[in-house]
């Protein structure tokens, strides 16, 4: 039986926390969720990157969920526009055009962060303690893959990653065996799987188990506040696509599943595997061969989660997003 991953302390993590992301209707409800808890995530900055929209999309709307948390003072940092190699794709046929259903966007009033994304991972985990960063990366992990090219012993300044990404028990999203994290950009993935850094991964494995009801977004809808509101009209908006698409009694939210991790592990299981990505071209392009029974006998490199308690995944999430304005 997979044991409980325990790299944190606890249940009372405190984590500087960097996260990158391609918002995406689950990455806000990710990020809104994330700032709700600063005694717990002290977040340093947002990075974006091209994804589920074009970045210009994905930057405007990190700088929403920003606004949307009361938070307008974390910094939120551009990134990669496209992936390292392969053409670029994207998810609007589940985003919507604009990356955001069920909600309006506009132009928030805090601008962009100069500089590039990956210059400001680089500076930062240059500067930072040994092993003291925490990234969380929600979308395809190319901005991560660029600094560590750029800058190999950036590793120094790192923690852990905690990744959304992969799909294997599941299988895959956007391909029959690849996961879109990883499809938009394989090559990224391969890297960072390389890097050497504790990795931590949240695959469709457990996003699938984790999904929302009417009464689950009800509850959310009935905080009060703008930010149940919120989240309970993009919810409302995003989860019929996903059941439709995947057959599903419940849309995932995928990466607020990464999150609800870094507030309290104890509510997942896996365990320490040997993962590879598939950056072939054809049928399993995009795939992480994730070697649940360690049948090629190599060195694991990831924390593979499979389980997570739904329940105590939406009352984590609601007590939250209950904090913000
Ligand atoms: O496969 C799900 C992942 O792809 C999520 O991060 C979603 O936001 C999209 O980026
Ligand atoms: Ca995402």
């Amino acid at each position: 039986m997979p044991t409980t991953p325990s790299p944190h302390s606890p249940d009372t993590p405190l984590h500087t926390l960097i996260i990158d992301t391609d918002p995406g209707a689950d990455d806000v409800i990710a990020l809104l969720f994330a700032m709700a808890a600063p005694e717990a995530l002290r977040i340093q900055a947002l990075t974006t990157v091209a994804g589920n929209v074009p970045l210009a999309k994905t930057s405007r709307n990190a700088r929403l969920a920003c606004e949307w948390a009361g938070r307008p003072e974390i910094a939120v940092y551009a990134g990669a526009e496209r992936p390292l190699q392969r053409t670029p794709i994207y998810a609007a046929n589940i985003h919507g055009k604009e990356g955001l259903t069920g909600v309006d966007v506009y132009e928030p009033a805090a601008p962009l962060a100069e500089g590039h994304a990956v210059d400001y991972l680089v500076r930062t985990l240059r500067a930072a303690p040994e092993k003291s960063v925490t990234l969380a990366m929600l979308g395809p992990q190319t901005n991560l893959a660029l600094a560590l090219e750029q800058a190999p012993d950036i590793v120094r300044g790192l923690r852990e990653l905690v990744l959304m990404a992969g799909a294997h028990f599941n299988g895959g999203n956007i391909t029959p065996v690849a996961e879109f994290n990883v499809f938009a950009d394989p090559h990224a993935a391969e890297a960072v799987l390389k890097s050497g850094v504790p990795i931590t991964l949240l695959p469709l494995d457990v996003t699938h188990k984790i999904l929302t009801s009417e009464e689950r977004i009800a509850r959310l809808r009935g905080l009060g506040n703008k930010a149940g509101a919120t989240v309970a009209d993009i919810l409302d908006a995003y989860a019929p696509q996903e059941m439709k698409h995947y057959d599903m009694p419940g849309g995932p939210v995928h990466d607020a599943t990464v999150t609800a991790y870094l507030l309290r592990p104890s509510l997942f299981t896996g365990k320490r595997i040997h993962v590879e990505v598939d950056s072939r071209e054809g049928m399993g392009f995009g795939q992480t061969v994730a070697d649940w029974y360690g049948s090629l006998h190599r060195t694991p490199n990831a924390t593979w989660i499979v389980d997570g308690d739904a329940q105590g995944f939406f009352d984590l999430l609601t007590e939250h997003i209950a904090r913000l304005p």
